[in-house]
């Protein structure tokens, strides 16, 4: 990078020196993305300060006054260079966190998203009476879903599938992290179809679905479009298609009582709404809203009963 006032530039020459302290290289970093427009700079330059220095946040305050020093000032002159490609901090830094875990990401998976967090609620919510539950996370991607519901619910069992094998790498090495590895087993495959070759009968199935009609994938962020996997955002065909598979599906997989809980695009949720209603195979959906109020997460039941749906 080349911050308005400090540091060496790119190509080998250099400037005057390093800014002195920790706390000004935070502030030179904070300014040259601020410049690039690149969002959230501040936060930013700190992670990757953090991560040049290897350094916890109180660590960092306690250190803000210290030489920053020339090695550890390329080091974050590089990862600041990084972000200016549009590489998404996540990427940069290996890890995101979510439900209050830290889970390692990689160009193999999405990065999870705070929206999805209301997924995971709804499914432990959903759970919340069933004692020893099996559940599937279909399109585990990092395992975000899967590993945060094995995490809380210590007595479940968990099915984490996913198309993409290198995604499945990811998430078994973040199972292994977060010990609960002997509790979630990963299967590669097609929607549901690697839970019909296992004969698996889940109590419910998650799914965070690729959302994006690919029509629309020209206009996405380019940390999204460029960065992170094609299979994970854009969905084949128009955009709620894995929805509509996955409400056409499920009820042949799950038992009487057994939930479907999807997560949706924001505006998207009415329609799947819809599909569900127009199946006839499940009860009347629970809707929750993201705090932008768009409908995020859909759940509905197939009834406990053959032909006893509750409206
Ligand atoms: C939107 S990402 C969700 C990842 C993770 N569950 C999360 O919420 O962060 C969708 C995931 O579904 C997987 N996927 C896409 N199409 C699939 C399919 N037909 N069958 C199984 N998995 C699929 C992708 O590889 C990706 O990991």
């Amino acid at each position: 990078m080349s911050p308005p006032t400090h540091g060496r530039r790119r190509g080998g020459r250099a400037s005057p020196a390093p800014p002195a302290t920790i706390g000004e290289a935070w502030i030179a970093g904070r300014e040259h993305l601020e410049a690039l427009g690149v969002p959230e700079a501040a936060i930013t330059a700190e992670v990757l300060l953090r991560h040049a220095l290897n350094l916890t946040r109180t660590q960092l305050y306690v250190a803000w006054g210290r030489s920053v020093g020339p090695d550890a000032w390329a080091r974050y002159e590089a990862l600041l260079d990084e972000r200016a490609t549009g590489r998404p901090l996540a990427y940069i830094v290996g890890r995101r966190e979510f439900m209050g875990l830290g889970f390692l990401v990689d160009e193999r998976v999405l990065i999870p998203r705070p929206e999805t967090e209301i997924l995971v609620e709804t499914v432990l919510e959903a759970l919340r009476d069933t004692p020893g539950p099996l559940v599937a996370d279909v399109g585990t991607g990092s395992g975000a879903i899967a590993i945060s519901v094995a995490v809380a619910r210590p007595d479940a069992r968990v099915l984490a599938t996913d198309l993409a094998p290198e995604a499945l790498e990811v998430a078994r090495a973040n199972a292994a992290r977060h010990g609960v590895a002997e509790r979630v087993r990963f299967l590669e495959g097609d929607l549901l179809e690697p839970l019909v070759a296992a004969g698996a009968r889940p109590d419910l199935i998650a799914c965070n679905p690729p959302y994006v009609a690919p029509e629309d994938a020209a206009g996405l962020p380019r940390e999204i479009r460029d960065f992170e996997p094609r299979i994970a955002v854009v969905a084949p065909g128009f955009g709620e298609s894995v929805h509509a598979r996955l409400i056409a599906g499920a009820p042949a997989v799950l038992p009487p009582g057994g939930w479907l809980v999807m997560e949706a695009a924001a505006g998207q949720g009415p329609r799947v709404i819809e599909l569900f209603h127009r199946s006839g195979a499940f009860d009347a959906p629970l809707v929750r809203r993201d705090g932008l109020g768009w409908d995020r997460v859909v759940a509905a039941r197939v009834p406990t009963a053959p032909g006893r749906r509750r409206e």
